[in-house]
Order: C-alpha cells, then sequence, then structure tokens
C-alpha cells in the first residue's frame, strides 16, 4: 500500500490510482470472488470442445482473456478483445504475450492480431478498440461472450441484443461480477448517517448513468441482468454471489486489496462532490478518517456483486 503518498493530508487529498493498475490491482480480488458453482459450470460446457471462440466485452486489461487461457478448455482458443480504451488493450496484447511465452508458446514478435502456437495447440488474440454499440464483428459466430464488470456500465436490452446475435445456437454469455446494490464499509464512519448518504450517493450515480439516454444496468445491474436474461430469451444456466470481501485478516490485507480499497473510496469521495450536498471538509474529513482506518488494517469493504451464466436458446 502505498500510504506515504496517499495519506497526503492536505486540502485535497485526492488518490490519483491509474485505472489500468487498479484493474490489475483487482485482478487476484476477482480471482477469490467468481462464484465457484457457476465458473465450474462454464468450464464443464465448454472443455473438451475442438475450437472456442470466444469475445469480451469491455476487456479492460484483458482479465477474462487471461483466465481462458489458463483454464486450458481446447486446443484451438480463438480470444476477441474489446474495449473503447486503446490504452488498455496495448496493455492487453504484452500481457497475454508474456502469460503465452511463460507457457511454453510461441507467440510472434507483432501487435495483435496474432496467431500463438505450441505443440498442436493455437491461441489466436484479436482486439478491437471499439463502443460496444459500434462494433460489427467480422465472424459473429461466438460460442463463449464474457463480460466482467461491465452490464452496469451499459444499456441492458441493447447489449443482450447484440450478444444474442452474436452467439452461435448453445453459445454462453458468462457476464460476472455484477454490481448488486450493496457496498459495506466497516467499521461505519462515525456521523453513520453521513456515510450512508454518501454510500446511497454512491448507487445513485449509477442510476443516473445515462448511454446514448438510455439507462444502464446501474446500481442493480445483477437482478436486472438476471430478469432481461428471462425476458430476452436466454436460457439461464447458473448464477450466484460474487462478492468482494475486502476485510483485513490480522489487520493485514490479502493480495492488492488496499489499492482496490483505496481507489472504490475515491470513487465514491468524487461522486459526492460532483452530485452537492455535501461540503468538501465534510468529504475530506471521512476520506481521511477511512484511510487511517486502511493504515491501521481496520476498514473492511463488502461488495455485493452476481455471476450468471446464461445460454443462447
Ligand atoms: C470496470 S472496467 C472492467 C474491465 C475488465 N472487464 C475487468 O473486469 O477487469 C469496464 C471496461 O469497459 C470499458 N467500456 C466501458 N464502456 C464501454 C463501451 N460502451 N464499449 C466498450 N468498452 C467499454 C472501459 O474502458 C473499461 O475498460
Amino acid at each position: 500500500m502505498r500510504q506515504t503518498t496517499l495519506l497526503t493530508g492536505t486540502s485535497d487529498p485526492s488518490i490519483d490510482i491509474d485505472f489500468a493498475e487498479y484493474l490489475q490491482a483487482k485482478f487476484p480480488l476477482d480471482e477469490r470472488s467468481l462464484n465457484p458453482q457457476v465458473r465450474a459450470l462454464l468450464v464443464r460446457s465448454l472443455q473438451g470442445r475442438p475450437e472456442i471462440r470466444g469475445l469480451d466485452l469491455g476487456t479492460g486489461t484483458g482479465a477474462m482473456l487471461r483466465r481462458l487461457i489458463e483454464w486450458g478448455l481446447t486446443d484451438n482458443l480463438v480470444l476477441t478483445g474489446l474495449d473503447l480504451q486503446p490504452e488498455l488493450l496495448d496493455k492487453v496484447g504484452t500481457i497475454i504475450e508474456g502469460l503465452l511465452r511463460d507457457r511454453g508458446f510461441v507467440v510472434p514478435r507483432e501487435q495483435p492480431p496474432w496467431q500463438a502456437e505450441r505443440a498442436g495447440q493455437i491461441v489466436v488474440l484479436n482486439l478491437h478498440t471499439s463502443e460496444l454499440v459500434d462494433y460489427h464483428p467480422y465472424q459473429p459466430n461466438f460460442d463463449l461472450i464474457t463480460a466482467q464488470a461491465f452490464m452496469d456500465i451499459v444499456p441492458l436490452e441493447d447489449t443482450l441484443r447484440q450478444v444474442q446475435g452474436w452467439l452461435k445456437p448453445g453459445g454462453l454469455f458468462y457476464a460476472t461480477l455484477n454490481y448488486d446494490g450493496a457496498t459495506q464499509l466497516f467499521p461505519s464512519f462515525r456521523e453513520v448517517a453521513f456515510e450512508a448518504r454518501l454510500l446511497a450517493n454512491y448507487d445513485q450515480s449509477m442510476e443516473r448513468r445515462r448511454v446514448d439516454g438510455k439507462p444502464t444496468g446501474g446500481s442493480h445491474s445483477g437482478a436486472r441482468l438476471l430478469a432481461a436474461l428471462l425476458d430476452g430469451g436466454f436460457e439461464l444456466l447458473g448464477y450466484g454471489s460474487s462478492d468482494w470481501n475486502m476485510t483485513p485478516e490480522r489487520g493485514l490485507y490479502r493480495d492488492q486489496d488496499a489499492i482496490c480499497l483505496q481507489a472504490i473510496l475515491e470513487c465514491i469521495r468524487k461522486e459526492g462532490a460532483a452530485a452537492g450536498g455535501f461540503s468538501d471538509s465534510e468529504l475530506n474529513h471521512w476520506f481521511l478518517d477511512r484511510l487511517e482506518r486502511i493504515r491501521c488494517g481496520h476498514l473492511g469493504l463488502i461488495v455485493h456483486q452476481l455471476d450468471i451464466l446464461a445460454g443462447r436458446k
């Protein structure tokens, strides 16, 4: 944890954690949090297929693409990652290349798309910089579409129509870490009502979000996605909770949880500042108190999320 740079003690204690750094820091947290039963169901459904064509929506630094490689599902993995931020996709190429080289694959020294090979096995990597609405896959016949921490920021019905159009019949949609309306901090701030109002504003900020004038999955993306899948003609195969538990063990945080915690506190603070109704001094007071609790290894954060596996009928 970088408390020396973070606990500034100035009148503006904001934290500048780079988004890519945050995504990388949350990888082990996500690994611990993914619902094991839903993940096992996905792996069982895919294992042994001669080829798997997978598309990851809002891939960020490629967390889900990494997993699909690590799970060793097939000898022919054709992966596509989509994100609107080209600088994140640059990192995906480097990360996946390193992962495959470590596993003995021969990877061409060029930007994706490329094909990596190892004793009869191939992994193809395609990366597309695009807004989801503007994306038109060249071959819309995926076996698997994944979306991690993504459905809260896009309009659900429109996205599901795209997913349905791009999956083969029987293809799978695996949507993970869908926020579902509960962010809890332990112990509460001493001004309990202030923190409750601030956390409620954090959820409301997700509800206020619009993409092309349409609401997104928002602060109840898990429950809403589940309902929209049923209404949208998908078969619901399995679902379960994938809560983030960023709680200290004997005063120490696991993996890079302290960075994730600070990044989320910063988001909550920023949303409070953007909404109005919270003074800078109140917000800073709250924020510095919470950071000090992290420094002491006391603060815990639990975020309720759902993982869902559905099939195209
Ligand atoms: C919360 S991050 C999750 C990243 C990754 N799936 C993970 O869990 O580590 C959401 C990602 O979606 C991308 N994104 C947001 N809106 C998008 C859109 N409309 N089209 C494509 N990508 C989008 C962002 O750039 C960001 O990388």
